[in-house]
């Protein structure tokens, strides 16, 4: 094993055990967070998984190793713990896209609908809202509200917003945003990387373009993606989502080729390439003076009490729905 990454790792496991700290990454870090994340018992996960991983840890510090939002949902269900992000300037096209002002106008010209956010908003936007969601919740309670009879509102990413809509023909309104990773997939050079590879399976997550999502094997969230790769019986896969998540699918199947969608077309160049610039601010470096710096997460209490009840009513409908559907498979 590479030298430096263990003396590392022996640096981190003492710096979290003295500061009384876990570490929790998301899948789009750079591979040496998520190793140090899974080799100091906190754990690399999809945004859902984070949330609920940092609310089962006795340490009094939860250190966030992703973006903004992130560690704002953790701050949310944890108020009593401290909370700290890698590099408070990491944030999020989607959380950025929906201001509180414009927002809550938007929300008003609907005043019959419940307001559904994707977790990629502010903890304002979240204290404003009925449900919180995550992309491997969406679609079964969107389902779920509409058989309530009830309208919906969705909001940021318009997007995931229009593949729900495709997958459940619910009439949703749907705010403006998009994340300019998922935004920047080619599709006529998707199209001309499937055909020159054969076999192989394409693994998409749901904030990208329709056009792109039509060519999917696989839609989801990115543990969805994850498994999906695993499984999958092609020997070549394509994934439309930010390429940090290759470290899971290539641990998972060494044996396997992985290939990003294209994010550069003919005559077109491409601005992020299939990479979160927030995510990278991530750092070893900035992690191990994390506590030296302005890193803390600091909410008004009254936005954690709101955006709570937000966030617990989805917790609590995930938690009843795969308690269900396991009774039922
Ligand atoms: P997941 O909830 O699938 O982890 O996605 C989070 C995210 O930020 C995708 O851009």
């Amino acid at each position: 094993m590479n030298i430096q990454y263990t003396e590392k790792l022996k640096f981190v496991k003492n710096f979290l055990r003295q500061n009384d700290a876990k570490l929790i990454a998301h899948y789009y870090v750079d591979e040496e967070l998520q190793k140090l994340a899974e080799d100091t018992g906190g754990c690399v996960a999809d945004s859902l998984q984070m949330a609920k991983f940092g609310s089962q840890q006795k340490e009094s510090k939860l250190i966030i190793a992703g973006v903004r939002f992130m560690g704002e949902t953790a701050k949310i269900l944890n108020p009593e713990k401290n909370i700290y992000v890698i590099d408070k300037d990491a944030t999020c096209s989607l959380d950025e896209s929906c201001q509180l002002e414009p927002f809550q106008k938007f929300c008003n010209s609907f005043p019959d609908r419940e307001i559904v956010v994707y977790a990629n908003t502010s903890a304002k936007i979240k204290a404003i809202s009925d449900w919180v969601v995550t992309s491997s919740i969406a679609i079964p309670l969107v389902e779920n509200l509409a058989s309530q009879n009830k309208k919906i509102i969705w909001a940021p990413d318009k997007y995931l917003g229009a593949y729900i809509q495709d997958q459940t023909g619910i009439d949703m309104k749907i705010w403006n945003g998009a994340c300019i990773v998922h935004e920047e997939y080619k599709t006529i050079e998707l199209k001309k990387l499937i055909t020159h590879l054969g076999d192989c399976d394409v693994l998409v997550h749901p904030e990208s373009p329709r056009s792109i999502i039509q060519l999917a094997d696989v839609v989801g969230s990115t543990t969805k993606l994850i498994n999906a790769s695993q499984k999958s019986k092609s020997k070549n896969i394509i994934v439309a989502t930010e390429k940090n998540i290759f470290y899971q699918m290539k641990k998972l199947s060494p044996e396997k080729n992985f290939f990003e969608a294209p994010t550069e077309g003919e005559g077109a160049t491409c601005k992020s390439c299939g990479r979160c610039p927030w995510m990278d601010l991530n750092t070893y470096k900035k992690l191990i003076n994390i506590f030296t710096g302005n890193n803390e997460l600091l909410l008004d209490e009254l936005v954690i009490r709101n955006a709570k009840k937000s966030i617990n009513r989805m917790i609590e409908f995930e938690d009843k729905f795969y308690q269900e559907s396991t009774r039922v498979s």
